[in-house]
């Protein structure tokens, strides 16, 4: 057993979405949430630029005595976590390999991937899925403007359902199998994604895979906790609308706390 807390982040209230499912399959763990929402958003930062504010995070955190990391952010995993993974000896574990490992099977033939600019122009997810399955065609677009949507608030209004419609146009007959949200923030989105893309397709929310892989990590490593599971999350910057929109989104009252990093 170990009551050392799990460290997470994101740029804003994306990272929330793993939160929750994490809490979902390990209630007993404790979690310190870091929303980077000064520097929101992450998506169109330079790899150099999420490199050093993905340290900057990663040293806050271990300095709190976290057990392990989890990037709950597609862009800085596509950009920073190798990097992070060279330089530190913590566990970090990113968005994308667990998604790749437990859903990229035989049976899927197609999958679409939307992200943002950063994540797609990394093409991460296509290697990655290509090292494990190279027979899976893939499909990837950049989609900027969910996350600051998600941001706002805006999940299910005229602007998010033009937004999705838009994006998804060319994407309606190609008969994907998958569609992986390659951004924390667009499991806020599903509904509407689903609506434009039909009930057959698989939506995949890569916090519900993190958390899978997670709960089978501290299993092996003997990393558990089973205390009452408590959660710190603190912001960079309070005068965003993080509070706003996570109570609306998440429907709980949720505490938060200014860091300076
Ligand atoms: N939630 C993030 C991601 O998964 C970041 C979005 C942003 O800050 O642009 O990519």
């Amino acid at each position: 057993m170990d009551t050392r807390p799990i460290g997470i982040f994101d740029s804003g209230v994306g990272g929330l979405t793993v939160l929750t499912e994490l809490r979902k399959k390990l209630p007993n763990e404790n979690y310190i949430y870091i929303g980077d929402t000064k520097r929101f958003p992450y998506g169109s930062k330079s790899k150099e630029t999420i490199i050093q504010i993905s340290k900057r995070i990663v040293d806050t955190l271990i300095s709190k005595k976290v057990k392990l990391i989890v990037i709950a952010c597609g862009t800085a995993t596509s950009q920073a976590l190798e990097e992070l993974k060279q330089i530190y000896n913590i566990p970090i574990i990113g968005i994308i390999e667990p998604t790749v490992e437990n859903q990229m099977n035989e049976k899927v033939k197609k999958v679409g991937v939307i992200a943002t600019r950063g994540t797609i122009r990394s093409k991460v997810w296509e290697t990655t899925i290509c090292k494990k399955n190279p027979s899976i065609a893939i499909l990837s677009k950049e989609t900027p403007l969910l996350a600051p949507m998600a941001e706002e608030g805006w999940i299910d209004n005229e602007v998010a359902k033009s937004a999705i419609k838009e994006y998804m146009k060319d994407w309606k007959e190609e008969n994907l199998d998958a569609l992986i949200l390659g951004c924390t923030h667009y499991p806020l989105f599903e509904k509407l994604l689903r609506k434009e893309l039909g009930d057959t397709i698989k939506i995949i929310n890569t916090g519900k895979e993190i958390a899978k892989s997670l709960e089978q990590y501290l299993k092996e490593n003997d990393l558990k906790n089973e205390g009452i599971g408590t959660e710190e999350i603190y912001l960079t910057d309070t005068e965003s609308n993080f509070l706003n929109v996570a109570k609306q989104l998440f429907h709980k009252e949720i505490k938060i706390q200014k860091i300076d990093l």
